[in-house]
Order: structure tokens, then sequence, then C-alpha cells
């Protein structure tokens, strides 16, 4: 069996909670490496994975290192960088949502990838969710037909703290506030449920808990596609945590409700039970499905040509929402940046 050589590029909460233990579980792939710029995240790799080299800086670890990947879960601003080192060194490229905040950088990327032969693979993690698996189940099952509106709502009381140092209020790191963090996972999933590619946003975006911050806790976003329309809300200004989902389709409606899924179609209601998901962000469950698409673009470079159209697709959508909170909530077309 062919072994893969991996390094781990930040080694903050979602890599050490979400990533780790699914590599761990895969037999032919050793975390060979780990990268970290802060020196108590590097102690801990040290002692987590006590066969792995441990470097502060990631040139270091691709000129010194033999890997066949990278997994990079740095904080958002270091990704393009990190990525077209990862690709100048020949090496394929797992990267933690978002993958860039800016189309600019998309598109460069993108050919940097190109040109190297390598694949870029993002973190879409959410598609894995018992929620929606069981979504995309009931509505396949249920015979519910197309859709003629979603709304997805997540509500959490504050943002996630880093591990070594709260970059997520700061736009430099960030790129962006909540629309970054979380809007991203919606507008893959949404564009998934859609089934079609949307054609413009309008978005409003506040402060309601950290009224000092340079970014944006909750947005409004609205999204326009061919034959649906679908809004978001996002917020870290709740009071607990909560995750709601509405799909009203031709033939029934489903209702997410944290892990409460209810289901309404021709052949009556009913209700399922999820299991609840882990408590915090980093979802170590979500990411054997990660790793197992990484693994199908890397046997077919091909299939990862998806992945990185719907990351496109998700920094055409984020760049978008944000002009148009600018241009107070005007309609902005959304070009999406693959052929
Ligand atoms: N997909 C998901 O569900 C999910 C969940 C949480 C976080 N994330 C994403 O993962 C990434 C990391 O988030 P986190 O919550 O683990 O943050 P974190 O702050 O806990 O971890 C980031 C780590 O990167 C290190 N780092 C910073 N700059 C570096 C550099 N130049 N080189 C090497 N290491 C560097 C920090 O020291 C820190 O240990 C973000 O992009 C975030 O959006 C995704």
């Amino acid at each position: 069996m062919r072994q893969w050589r991996g390094a781990l590029v930040g080694f903050g909460h979602v890599a050490v909670q979400g990533h780790l233990p699914a590599w761990q579980r895969q037999e032919d792939v050793r975390i060979v490496a780990v990268c970290d710029a802060d020196s108590s995240r590097r102690a801990l790799a040290r002692e987590l994975l006590p066969q792995a080299r441990v470097y502060e800086r990631m040139d270091e670890l691709l000129e010194k290192e033999c890997v066949d990947f990278v997994d990079i879960a740095t904080p958002p601003s270091c990704h393009a960088e990190q990525v077209e080192a990862a690709a100048r060194a020949g090496v394929h490229v797992l990267c933690e949502k978002p993958l860039t905040t800016s189309l600019d950088e998309f598109v460069r990327m993108q050919q940097c990838v190109r040109s190297a032969g390598v694949v870029l693979h993002t973190v879409h993690n959410w598609r894995f969710s018992e929620a929606y698996i069981a979504l995309r189940q009931a509505m396949q099952r249920e015979q519910l037909g197309p859709i003629q509106q979603i709304s997805l709502k997540t509500i959490r009381p504050g943002c996630a703290a880093g591990a070594a140092g709260s970059w997520r209020l700061d736009p430099r790191l960030a790129g962006g506030g909540i629309l970054v963090d979380h809007g991203w996972h919606a507008f893959y999933l949404l564009t998934e449920l859609a089934g079609e590619l949307p054609e413009a946003i309008s978005a409003a975006v506040s402060r309601r808990r950290y009224v000092d911050a340079l970014v944006e806790d909750t947005a409004f976003c609205s999204v326009v596609f061919p034959c649906l329309k679908a809004d978001l809300h996002l917020t870290w200004a709740g009071r607990t945590r909560h995750t709601s989902w509405t799909i009203v389709a031709e033939g029934g409606q489903l209702r997410l409700e944290n892990s409460r899924l209810e289901v309404q179609s021709a052949r009556g209601a009913f209700s399922l039970d999820l299991p609840s998901p882990a408590a915090g962000s980093h979802h170590p469950d979500w990411f054997d499905g990660v790793i197992a698409e990484f693994r199908a673009a890397l046997a077919q470079p091909r299939a990862g040509y998806d992945n990185l159209c719907e990351a496109g697709l998700c920094v055409a959508l984020l760049e978008q929402a944000y002009r148009s909170a600018r241009e107070q909530g005007r309609a902005i077309e959304v070009v999406v940046p693959c052929p």
C-alpha cells in the first residue's frame, strides 16, 4: 500500500481537535512534520506527535522535508502565500476555509497550482455533517422535488477563540467577520442544495456584540439563483448556539432545528432526532469525509476541480456580499471565476 507523507501547517485548535484525529485513523498516511509560528503550539506538536519534526516556518519545512501534501490550518491571511509556496515545491495542498477572501488572490492561487500540477482542495466539511446528510437523504426519500426557497441561520454566542491569539476579530488576519467564518460554509451548502449557480447577492452587515470590532459579527444575505431564493442569517451575537435550516420544495418542507429534523411531504409529517454534533467547532467526525474527497482528488486530479470551483464561488459570493453591504444592500451580480 502506498504511504502518504503529510505535514500539518498551523497546529491550532482545528488542526489538533479536528484534523489530527482523522489523519491518525488513516492507515496509509503519516504526519511526518508540523509547522506552527507559536512556540507553545510547537511544544504541543512535539508532545502529540513525537515522531514528527517540528518547524517554526513553512519555508524551512518545505526545504528540509519530502512530503506529498500539506494540510494548512492557519488563519485565513496566511493561506494564499502558504498554498503558493507548497505548490511551487510540488506539494499537494489541503487548505482550511476560507481558501482566500480575495478574487485576485484566488486566481493567482488557481494559476499557481495548475502550473505546478498539484491538487488544491479546500475543507468543505459541513457537507459531511449529520444534519446535512440527513436533510439530503430526506429530500430524496420523500421526493420533495425542486427547491423553491432556502433559509439558513447560524447563531453563535460569540466567535471561537484562536489557540495562539484571537484573530477572528482582526480584519488583517481574518479577512472579514462572520461572513468569512461561517458564510463560507453556508455558500457552498446553498449552492449544492440549489443545484445551480447564484446570479446575485445582497447583504447587510452589522456589529451587535463586538461593537468596537473592525469586522461584522452579524450578517444577512439574500442570494438569487435562477429558480429559487435563499436567505442567510449569521450572527455571533446570540445568547446560545443555534443552527436552523428551512427548505421549501414543491412537494413539502424540511426544517432543521439544531439536531431535530422535521419533514412534511405528501406522505405526511415526521421528525428525526439526529446525533448531536460534538461541542465546539472542530468536528473531527466530519473530517473523514474531507479526507476521502481529498484522496479522490489526488487519485484523479480532475476530481478536485469541482472543489476548486466551489471555493472560487465562495470567494465571489464573499466579495460581492461585502460590496453589497457597502452599497446599502444593492443586489450585485455574481460572476463565478471558473470556466
Ligand atoms: N472547517 C471548519 O469547520 C473550521 C473550524 C474551525 C476553524 N477553521 C479554519 O481553520 C483555520 C484555523 O482556525 P483555528 O480555529 O484552528 O485557529 P487557531 O488560531 O486555533 O490556529 C491557527 C494556528 O496557526 C498558527 N499560525 C499562525 N500563523 C502561522 C504561520 N504563518 N505559519 C505557521 N503557523 C501559523 C497559530 O500559531 C495557531 O496555532 C482558519 O482558516 C479557520 O477558518 C475551520
